[in-house]
Formats: structure tokens, C-alpha cells, sequence
């Protein structure tokens, strides 16, 4: 029988209004990759966060190899060799990676100093077992999302844990990187350590897990081999009914241009993109991190500046020099990083749904917010999106990640744009979440709305798109009509 190198045992966590954790039971094998799936705010995270010391439990138990553990906090997981990969990153942005990494316990030279040697080499020496490049010295502000990931998978085997915690540690990498990181669970396991695993992406569930376990409104309904399951199965137990998987049909007229990009720079990242978007269009872009998409996206939401080209809307060319200009041409942007830039944290679930938009719910003179339309509007979406929160009062920083991206959603939906950028907005979202989405983004260009669509997931990309431009390294490399789609077209010009 092999050993057990963990157990939860009934763990109950409440939060006001919420009941994350209930009577939770969680067993974990030595030295396998154990996957918990589960829909936004099933509680994943939370039955994590106890684990690493996070968070207290109200009740239950832990033990590790059979023995009774008490985790206080964080360091205290540390010391029992579990570390935590957060879900949105815990990093500090000011900081190099070099000091992220060694973080309350930067190592001294003999004489007292810090030791900026050793730090960079040991830095180096894990990147390069990780395949990936990083410069230990770079601050962790100007880096992007898949190297921010990165760097906290790479700290986290660096503190030789006995059991790693992975958060949707894949949210933001490509499939390289995955493959690299899939490569690196597969030697830590031969070298015993024990890995689990949270993702709602089933692909990967079936590639690196040996065991899943399903949690549904906090509690841990089914736990299993992998082999023998099958994905319909597993989504089914996670939101108690079965889910729709193909994308839905839409039926939307392509109108006239609405925006065009003529040979839009920005220096050295973007060089020369022509792109149309249509009245009632989808329009996909593809390609690998770092290929300039979200780039291109922000210089089109005022975010980055234009150093060449123009933009047309509506056959007029604007000049966009900041956001508030771009909402005002009734363009909105879901961006990549929720945290850093789509969501004010603490601020309300109601306040941040009404923030692009204000003005819709203002009157008077002095301009007063109508507070009972401001409450009717976020109750209407958090039921439409299903926003999981025990009330439209409680602050964006305490909901699952999911549901701060749905929040983030509903803003826009809320702003009425007609150009919409949405920037992966799948990501971190659930199986079932997934298709509310995708109902969304059909009833918006039905409607006559345009959305330029950024994903890194080939299927819904394919799926959801009229078109797809495919970028490399900034260049426009490709366009393809419905028709013309394949994973194998769209990843050959991805590489070029
Ligand atoms: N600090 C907190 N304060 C209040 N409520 C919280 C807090 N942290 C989590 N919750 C609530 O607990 C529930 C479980 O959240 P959790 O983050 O564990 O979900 P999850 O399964 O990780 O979801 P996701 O897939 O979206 O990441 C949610 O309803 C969430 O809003
Ligand atoms: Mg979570």
C-alpha cells in the first residue's frame, strides 16, 4: 500500500456569508500528482490556503505522514515542506526575481553582505532546468504574466518542498512551457515529492494526474484514479449536471468596418499590423506569448503608444492617447491581468460592475448615483453570470479568482462598448462558466457589438472566431477566413 503523505481531515472554514470549506476529508499519496477540479468558488484555493497556513480552519485536522501538524502560517508550512504556488501571483513587483526568490532570507557573503552572486547563479541554474529565460536581476514589475508564473513555480522547487502546491499554475503559460513544466512535476515525482494540482483544464487534468479529487460548494464529493474516468464524467460531478461542451451556434450579420488598423508600430513590439474588425464580428489573434498580441490590443485601448500608423473608427481616424479616451470612442478592454489592472480590489463587487460606466446611473445636476439603479444593475449581473458572493457589498479581493474575472466581465458588458477587447477571458474560468461566456460574446456581436478576441486556446478560438489574425513576434504573420482554420495552419504561422 503506498504511504500517505497527506490528510485533511473534516476541515470547516467559514468566511462571513460564506461556507467555503465543509467537513472536508482529503487524502494524498506519496509521491503522485493529485488534481482537484471543482467550479469557480467550490473552494479549491481555500482548502489550499489552509494547508499552507493561509488561513485557519474553524475544525478539522492535518496530518502529514501520519502525524498531527498544527500550520500556524506560512513559514510553518515552509518548515514542514509545503509550498504553495498562489493563484494570482504573490510576487513583489519592486523586486527583482533574484530577491523575490530568496525573499526574508537573502543569503550573506562572509562578511555580512548580500550574497547578489549566489542568488543570480542560483536563480540561473533553476531557470535553465525550467528550459526558460529569465535574467535573475530583472524587476518583477516589467515582466509579463507567463514569466511572473514562471518565477513562482521556480521558487517554489527551489525551496525543495516534500509536497508542492499548484494553484492553475498553467493559466498564463503556453503550451511549451506547460509541456517544460509537465516535464519538471513528472522528475520531482520520481524524486518523490508529492504535487497537487488544481486547473480547470481537463487536458492537462489527463496528462500529469494520477488521482482526482472533486470538490462542489465546499465540500469533497469524489475522489479517484484517473484512469477509468472520463472527462464528461468529472465535469459532471463538479457542477451536478451535465454540460453542453460544443460551442454555441451564432447567428450574427457581419456589417460594415468599424475599426481599422493601418500599419500600427509601437516600438519594438509592434511593427506594421493592418487588421479590419467588422459591426457583428468576432475576430480572433492568435499566437504564442509573446507574439505582441495584448500589445497591439492596449495600443488600440490607449494603453501603449502609437509610434506609427493610424487608427480608424467608423472611417474617421482618432488618436487615442489614454484609456478614458478610448471608453469615451466606446471601446473596452478586458484585460489579461485582472489584478494589476481589471479590477480595483478593494473596492465592492457593485462598484467595480458600474465603474467604466458611471455616468449611466448618474442624474441631477450634481450628478447624484441613483444607488437603487446601481444595486439593481449589479444584482442583474451576478445573477447572469452566476457571480458567485454572499452579496454585491462584499469586496472584490475575497471572491474565488474565477469570479473576480467574471466581475470584471460584467463591467464591460455594463459600459454598453461597441468595440470590445477581450484579452483571454476564459482563463481561470470553469467548464461551465466557459460556455456562459461564449453565450455572452454571441448575444454581444449579435447585437452589433465587435469583439477582438485574444486567446491562447486554439479550440475556443477556432470555435468562437469569424476570422483569426495570427501574429509572431509583433509582426502580423496571417489571416484566415472560418474555413481556412487548423490548428496546424494557425500554429505554423504562429512559429514563423
Ligand atoms: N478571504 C475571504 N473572505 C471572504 N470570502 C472568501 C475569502 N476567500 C474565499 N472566499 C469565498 O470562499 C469561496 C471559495 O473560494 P475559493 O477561492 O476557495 O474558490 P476556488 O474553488 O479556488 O475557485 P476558482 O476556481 O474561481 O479559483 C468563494 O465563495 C469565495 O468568495
Ligand atoms: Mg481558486
Amino acid at each position: 500500500m503506498s504511504e500517505i503523505a497527506l490528510e485533511m481531515r473534516n476541515i470547516t472554514k467559514t468566511f462571513p456569508g460564506v461556507k467555503a470549506l465543509n467537513q472536508v476529508c482529503f487524502q494524498v499519496k506519496k509521491g503522485e500528482v493529485h488534481a482537484i477540479v471543482g467550479e469557480n468558488g467550490a473552494g479549491k484555493s481555500t482548502l489550499m490556503k489552509v494547508l499552507n497556513g493561509v488561513y485557519q480552519a474553524d475544525s478539522g485536522q492535518i496530518f502529514l505522514e501520519g502525524k498531527e501538524v498544527k500550520i500556524e502560517n506560512i513559514n510553518k508550512a515552509q518548515e514542514l515542506g509545503i509550498s504553495l504556488i498562489f493563484q494570482e501571483t504573490n510576487l513583489i513587483p519592486q523586486l527583482s526575481v533574484a530577491e523575490n526568490f530568496f525573499l526574508g532570507k537573502l543569503p550573506k557573503t562572509k562578511v555580512g553582505l548580500v550574497n547578489w552572486k549566489y542568488m543570480e547563479e542560483q536563480v540561473t541554474s533553476i531557470f535553465s532546468q525550467l528550459n526558460y529565460k529569465i535574467k535573475p536581476k530583472e524587476v518583477v514589475v516589467n515582466l509579463s504574466a507567463a514569466d511572473k508564473q514562471m518565477v513562482e513555480i521556480a521558487r517554489a522547487i527551489s525551496r525543495n518542498a516534500k509536497i508542492i502546491i499548484m494553484d492553475e499554475p498553467t493559466s498564463s503559460l503556453t503550451d511549451v512551457e506547460v509541456e517544460n513544466l509537465f516535464s519538471i512535476i513528472n522528475d520531482l515525482k520520481k524524486k518523490g515529492t508529492t504535487i497537487i494540482f488544481i486547473s480547470h483544464k481537463m487536458e492537462e487534468i489527463f496528462t500529469i494526474a494520477d488521482t482526482v479529487s472533486i470538490q462542489r460548494d465546499g465540500e469533497m464529493i469524489h475522489t479517484a484514479p484517473i484512469t477509468g474516468l472520463t472527462s464528461d464524467q468529472i465535469v459532471e460531478w463538479m457542477v451536478g449536471r451535465s454540460v453542453d461542451t460544443e460551442f454555441p451556434a451564432r447567428e450574427s450579420k457581419i456589417g460594415e468596418v468599424v475599426l481599422e488598423a493601418k500599419k500600427v508600430c509601437r516600438k519594438n513590439l509592434i511593427y506594421d499590423v493592418d487588421f479590419s474588425l467588422h459591426k457583428g464580428e468576432v475576430l480572433g489573434f492568435a499566437g504564442l506569448v509573446g507574439a505582441g498580441r495584448t500589445e497591439l490590443a492596449e495600443t488600440i485601448f490607449g494603453e501603449g503608444k502609437l509610434s506609427g500608423g493610424e487608427i480608424y473608427l467608423h472611417g474617421k481616424k482618432v488618436s487615442i492617447k489614454n484609456t478614458t479616451q478610448a471608453i469615451r470612442h466606446s471601446i473596452g478592454m478586458l484585460t489579461e491581468e485582472r489584478k494589476e489592472t481589471g479590477l480595483a480590489l478593494d473596492a465592492s463587487v457593485k462598484s467595480n460592475i458600474v465603474i467604466a460606466k458611471l455616468s449611466k446611473l448618474c442624474f441631477g445636476k450634481n450628478l447624484f448615483i441613483n444607488r437603487k439603479a446601481e444595486k439593481e444593475v449589479a444584482d442583474q449581473y451576478v445573477k447572469e453570470l452566476k457571480i458567485k458572493t454572499p452579496s454585491i457589498n462584499q469586496t472584490a479581493y475575497n471572491l474565488s479568482g474565477g469570479n473576480q474575472q467574471k466581475i470584471v466581465i460584467a463591467k464591460w458588458l455594463f459600459s454598453d462598448a461597441d468595440i470590445l477587447i477581450f484579452d483571454e477571458p476564459t482563463r481561470g474560468i470553469d467548464v461551465g462558466a466557459k460556455h456562459e461566456i461564449y453565450n455572452i460574446m454571441n448575444d454581444l456581436v449579435s447585437k452589433g457589438k465587435s469583439i477582438i478576441f485574444i486567446s491562447s486556446e486554439l479550440p475556443e478560438l477556432m470555435g468562437m472566431s469569424d476570422r483569426i489574425i495570427v501574429m509572431h513576434e509583433g509582426h502580423k504573420k496571417g489571416e484566415l477566413l472560418r474555413e481556412e482554420f487548423s490548428s496546424e495552419g494557425i500554429m505554423k504561422l504562429a512559429v514563423s
